[in-house]
């Protein structure tokens, strides 16, 4: 069945067949009118690439460096919680897929499995855990500390989430997340037996987190600690001041705050406040090869794709996500090919120029 699903919107389709109503508007939906969500995806259409020619190359490399280590493409999977609705192995599935395809899993806080037993069910893989901070700090430093134990490499805070978004595919279907699912991290702060809506799992998390709290977490932690849903120069320099290894440049995927600024539009302002003193990442509308190229040749380390390996889960399992993460690393191989670089690295803000005013809504 997938074989035939030649790019990311070819899942896209396919996974919104396969999924029932409430779980599709779960996971395809954003926030109010959505937007941010369209946004995210048309504002990597509104850059154009400069290739440049005859550069004497005959071999490519997706291979890049992160944080100290080499990984086999710069994208990885983003934070997507309660994968086991859409797949009986859920998140060991993904992170089986992640580590085949060469690259980095992040494991949500929400996730349905806790994550030492991800850890286990993909031993080489790379990991990452993305936190969520309860109010009870108890279920938060017990999260850390299995994370760090079991050889997660980084932990990245979201910040973007005081109050979950006004996500109105929900409310109109009445999605509640299922009592039988199991989402082990917030039964340890609400315990077990009843279905939650999304608005109640949020409610679970501290509003009212600062710079300063930052600062004590990534001093107290013994992994690099990321920020993640930093949209301004202002935040990114806060970030990295107060002690974080990097920024991620996202809105949720249009989840949160409806009608802030698509990420690609973002990503330059942060780049150049960080000036390299901290990894940044992106996500959020990638959905081609082309878009990583954009976002490197902008000054992004890396990216990270949330609802495309979803997509991919959804509709082939460990075999679907590992797909879709090929997929793209086809594509950037061949853009790279295509534009005269050697690797991921080569790309620059050289090779990238806003399209001509006229094209900008018409594509
Ligand atoms: C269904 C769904 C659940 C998500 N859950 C989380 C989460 O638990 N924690 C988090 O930090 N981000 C979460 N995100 C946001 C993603 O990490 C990422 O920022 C976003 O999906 C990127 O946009 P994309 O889906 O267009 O790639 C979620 C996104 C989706 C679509």
């Amino acid at each position: 069945m997938i074989e035939g699903l030649v790019n990311v919107s070819d899942f896209e389709r396919a996974a919104e067949e396969k999924l029932d109503a409430g779980v599709a508007g779960y996971f395809f939906g954003g926030a109010g009118d959505e937007l941010t969500l369209r946004e995210n995806v048309s504002a990597w259409g509104h850059w154009r690439l400069r290739p440049r020619m005859l550069a004497g190359l005959s071999e490519w490399r997706t291979e890049t460096e992160l944080l100290g280590g080499e990984i086999a493409l710069p994208v990885l999977v983003a934070p997507v919680a309660y994968q086991g609705l859409v797949d009986p192995e859920g998140e060991a599935a993904m992170a089986r897929a992640a580590a085949s395809a060469g690259t980095v899993m992040c494991l949500s806080t929400l996730a349905t499995m806790r994550p030492r037993p991800v850890a286990e069910a993909a031993p080489g893989g790379r990991r990452w855990f993305q936190l969520y901070c309860f109010q009870d700090e108890g279920v938060t430093r017990a999260l850390v500390e299995e994370a760090c134990e079991c050889g997660y490499e980084a932990i990245v805070v979201t910040v973007d989430a005081p109050r979950g978004g006004n996500r109105e595919r929900d409310r109109r279907t009445g999605f509640k997340i299922p009592a039988e699912l199991g989402v082990p991290n917030v039964e340890a702060a609400v315990g077990s037996g009843r279905a939650i809506t999304i608005e109640e799992t949020f409610e679970l998390m501290e509003p009212a987190l600062t710079w300063s709290y930052l600062e004590d977490l990534a001093s107290d932690c013994r992994v690099p600690v990321l920020v993640k849903g930093v949209l301004t120069a202002e935040d990114a320099t806060l970030a990295v001041e107060h002690g974080a290894a990097g920024v991620v440049v996202s809105n949720h995927g249009g989840r949160q705050l409806d009608r802030c600024l698509a990420t690609a539009d973002a990503l330059p302002e942060v780049v150049d406040a960080v000036e390299g003193r901290g990894a940044v990442l992106v996500d959020g509308g990638i959905r081609r090869g082309v878009d990583v190229a954009i976002a490197l040749a902008l000054g992004a380390d890396a990216v990270l794709v949330g609802r495309p390996a979803l997509w991919g889960l959804a509709v082939g399992g460990e075999a679907g996500a590992h797909r879709v993460l090929d997929l793209l690393r086809e594509e950037l191989h061949l853009t790279l090919a295509l534009c005269g670089c050697a690797s991921p690295a080569e790309l620059g803000r050289a090779h990238v120029q806003r399209a001509p005013a006229a094209s900008l809504y018409s594509a």
